[in-house]
């Protein structure tokens, strides 16, 4: 009899006991190819030996010491790195302990810099329809997820949302992609007016959206056209790379491949690489002077902001992606799973679209090619290829509810960076068992 609160309660999941490179096991020795690194988390694989070594040794000299004293090696070490690789401007690094502790940051940062320079007035947030930024109030109120609000409605912020760029559904026959990311952008400026422009503080957004919609990449210009509207209107653009940062597609910060730089950049995940609990928030240098030359106080904090065995984590992930060569990895790996999944899945009657970047790759299924009408949600077809799949040994991260947080469903692909082709050929041939068994 357990004592653990699961995440499910009729569910009991097997006991992982050991991980090695792309491989879970569990106590009954059985593998599983890791082909979604849990949540886009395991982007060096399991069982790396450099950042083991890394944090053993950082426990062995310090294990704690609290940011209200001290400040530490490890976490200098790892924001130094940070803002050497880090997008134009971003100069600061804020070290949490996951990614909704950094979008919660992001957010109350966002207000505090325009309470320091006297605007406050400005406290509203634009997010936008079908991404997910946390589990946390204020993270989940800027998400724009339906099914993982619903219950909590009476306790989230008044944050507006606007539509998701998704060529798939959104993109007319008679525009071209350009032309569909211009106009996908125009609904911020149009919300920006309608809430009036001196009260708005942020918009927020992941580059390439993960969780709730299926690697969801956006159209050409439609990012450089958020920043120019950002800019005109003094609203500041807060990224959550979260998911799709750290090399997940194929560059180091994933709106390097929009040719834009954020005011506020949120990553997580494949920063500690599931070897240590680790986030972090990235501010630029005019946001931060403005903390301190206002109050000198950024009014936020937790126990555990800037923990030395994190950030040796942090550190010796992030040099390992460096250093290794892992970020071009996961973007050649990335078009070799890409042009699998192509030759797989591109006729298949419920496969829908083929979308993403680098390791980080989305299959939308539908119930009718033609149409693109999603499956019925009550016949919970993404739940079903979870569990055929983790049955035939592969981990893959389904989701229901793509296209309105209710209807639609699709498979989220974010295997390790070290990726073989033939574990990638495995990952489609299971990939393909579990979705015909599902559909
Ligand atoms: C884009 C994005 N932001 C924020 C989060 C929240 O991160 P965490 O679960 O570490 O709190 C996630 C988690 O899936 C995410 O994908």
């Amino acid at each position: 009899m357990s004592h653990i609160f699961p995440r499910h309660s009729r569910q009991s999941p097997p006991v992982a006991v050991r991980g090695e490179g792309c491989y879970l096991y569990d106590a009954s020795g059985k593998a599983y190819l890791d082909g979604s690194g849990g949540a886009a988390v395991s982007c060096l694989g399991h069982g790396d030996r450099t950042v083991i070594d890394a944090v053993k040794s950082q426990l062995d000299a310090l294990a704690f010491a609290h940011t209200g004293f001290f400040t530490s090696e490890p976490a200098e070490a790892l924001a130094d790195l940070l803002i050497a690789h880090a997008p134009e401007g971003l100069d600061r690094v804020y070290l949490v302990s996951g990614g909704s502790e950094a979008t919660e940051a992001a957010i109350k940062l966002a207000r505090q810099y325009f309470v320091e320079i006297g605007q406050p007035q400005r406290g509203k947030l634009i997010a936008r329809q079908q991404s997910y930024h946390g589990n946390t109030i204020g993270a989940l109120s800027a998400g724009g997820n339906a099914w993982r609000r619903a219950q909590f409605g009476p306790l989230l912020l008044d944050v507006s949302h606007i539509a998701p760029c998704y060529p798939y559904r959104l993109q007319r026959d008679d525009e071209s992609p350009e032309d569909y990311g211009l106009r996908a952008a125009q609904a911020l400026e149009d919300e920006i007016l309608a809430q009036g422009p001196e009260t708005v503080m942020a918009f927020m957004a992941e580059p390439v959206v993960g969780a709730t919609a299926g690697a969801l990449a956006p159209a050409p210009g439609y990012f450089r056209r958020i920043r120019e509207i950002c800019d005109r209107y003094g609203v500041l653009l807060i990224l959550d790379e979260v998911m799709c940062g750290m090399g997940r597609t194929g560059t180091l910060f994933a709106c390097e491949q929009d040719g834009i730089a954020p005011d506020i950049a949120c990553i997580a995940k494949g920063l500690g690489a599931g070897y240590q609990p680790l986030g972090a928030m990235l501010c630029t240098g005019a946001i931060y002077d403005a903390i301190r030359d206002g109050s000198g106080f950024f009014q936020h904090g937790h126990t555990y902001v800037g923990h030395p065995a994190a950030a040796a984590a942090g550190h010796a992930v992030v040099s390992a992606l460096l250093d290794r060569g892992l970020v071009a990895r996961s973007a050649a790996q990335g078009e070799a799973l890409a042009d699998r999944l192509e030759a797989r899945f591109g006729q298949h009657p419920h496969v829908g679209d083929l979308r993403g970047r680098g390791l980080f790759r989305g299959v939308e299924l539908v119930a009718d090619r033609e149409t693109k009408a999603p499956f019925d949600p009550a016949r919970g077809v993404a739940p079903k290829v979870k569990k055929a799949a983790f049955e035939a040994g592969l981990i893959c991260y389904p989701m229901q509810g793509t296209i309105d947080g209710r209807q639609g469903d699709h498979v989220l692909l974010a295997p390790p960076f070290i990726v073989e082709d033939a574990q990638l050929d495995e990952l489609v041939d299971k990939l393909a068992v579990a979705i015909d068994a599902a559909t």
